[in-house]
C-alpha cells in the first residue's frame, strides 16, 4: 500500500504563501526607504571636509558683497544641499553651480532646486572640487577649510582677473582678503582675483614712461622714470583688471602730477591720463617688456 500524507499539500500551501509574504515585505521595505527622503545630518563626512551648512544669512551677505548681477556665473565648491546656488539663482537670477562630492547631497540640492523652481539655472555635479574645473565661475564662494583654500589658491589666482571668490570663514593665508563682513558672528571673506602685472612697462612717445611694478596678490609698489627722470610712484590700486596710480614728476620748483587708470589685458594695459594742473585728459597705452 503506497503511503500518503494528507496533510503534505496543506504545507506545501503554507510554505509558498509564507515565501510570498516575505518577498512582498522585502519590496515594500524598499519602495518605502526609496520614497523616504534622504535627510543629511550636520557634521556627517565629506570627502575633505564634514558637512555644515552657511547659516541662510550669510549665505545672501557673501552674494551680495561679490556684488552679483543677473550675468554672473556662481560656483560653490563643495554644495553641500544647495543653498548658496539655489539663493543665486533665486535672487540674482543667475545661472549657478554647485560641485558635491557626496551624491546623497547633489540629489537633495536637485530636489531642493526643483521645489524652488530654479533647477534650469541651479545645477549641481557630483565632482571633486580637485578634479573639476570651475574656471568659468565669475563668483565663486566655498565654506571649506583654511588648507583646502591654500590647495586652491593657485586655481583661483589663474581664473579671469575681476573673479569674485568669497569665502565663510577661512581665509587665504597671506592673501588679504579685499572686503570682509560679519553675520550673526560668522565671517565672510571677499577677494578679487588680481591681474598678473608684475614686470616692466613702457609707454609714451611724446613723453616716455619707463614702469617696474613688483606684485603681491592685489598690493603693488612701483619704481618709475618720466623721460627718463627718477618720479614718485603713488596711489597704486589694483583691484581686478583695473589699476591705477600717479606719478609725480619735479620740474624746477614745481611738481605735477598725473593719475593714470587703465584696464590690464595680458601685456597691454589701456586708460587715461589726468594731470593734475587740469590740460585735459589723454589716453596711455603701456607693453609689458622683457627685462
Ligand atoms: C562645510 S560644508 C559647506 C556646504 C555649503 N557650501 C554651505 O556653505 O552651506 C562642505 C561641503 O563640501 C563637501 N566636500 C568635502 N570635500 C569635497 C570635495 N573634495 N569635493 C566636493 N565636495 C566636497 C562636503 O560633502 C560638504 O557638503
Amino acid at each position: 500500500m503506497r503511503f500518503q500524507w494528507r496533510g503534505a499539500p496543506v504545507i506545501v500551501a503554507a510554505l509558498i504563501l509564507a515565501a510570498f509574504n516575505l518577498l512582498a515585505g522585502c519590496a515594500t521595505q524598499a519602495h518605502s526607504a526609496a520614497s523616504k527622503e534622504y535627510a543629511p545630518v550636520v557634521g556627517q563626512e565629506g570627502k575633505d571636509v564634514i558637512w555644515v551648512p552657511t547659516p541662510q544669512a550669510l549665505v545672501e551677505r557673501m552674494l551680495q558683497i561679490a556684488k552679483t548681477t543677473p550675468n554672473d556665473y556662481v560656483i560653490d565648491l563643495g554644495s553641500g544641499d544647495g543653498r548658496t546656488v539655489i539663493t543665486a539663482a533665486k535672487k540674482y537670477g543667475v545661472r549657478a553651480l554647485g560641485i558635491e562630492y557626496n551624491p546623497d547631497m547633489v540629489e537633495l540640492s536637485r530636489r531642493n532646486a526643483e521645489k524652488e523652481g530654479v533647477a534650469d539655472r541651479a545645477q549641481f555635479v557630483h565632482g571633486d572640487i580637485f578634479q573639476t574645473d570651475f574656471s568659468k565661475a565669475t563668483v565663486l564662494t566655498l565654506y571649506l577649510l583654511p588648507n583646502l583654500n591654500l590647495k586652491l589658491r593657485p586655481t583661483i589666482l589663474n581664473m579671469k582677473p575681476g573673479t569674485r571668490v568669497v569665502s565663510h570663514a577661512f581665509s587665504m593665508d597671506d592673501w588679504q582678503p579685499d572686503q570682509t563682513d560679519t553675520v550673526e558672528g560668522r565671517t565672510a571673506y571677499l577677494w578679487i582675483v588680481p591681474a598678473k602685472v608684475e614686470g616692466s612697462w613702457r609707454w609714451g612717445s611724446a613723453r616716455t614712461y619707463e614702469l617696474v611694478l613688483r606684485q603681491h596678490f592685489q598690493q603693488i609698489e612701483g619704481l618709475v622714470k618720466a623721460d627718463n627722470k627718477v618720479a614718485q610712484f603713488r596711489d597704486a590700486k589694483l583691484q581686478g583688471d583695473r589699476i591705477t596710480f600717479s606719478v609725480i614728476e619735479f620740474a624746477g620748483t614745481g611738481a605735477v602730477r598725473r593719475v593714470f587708470s587703465g584696464r590690464v589685458n595680458g601685456d597691454t594695459i589701456e586708460g587715461v591720463v589726468k594731470p593734475s594742473n587740469g590740460t585735459g585728459e589723454e589716453k596711455w597705452t603701456a607693453t609689458r617688456v622683457l627685462d
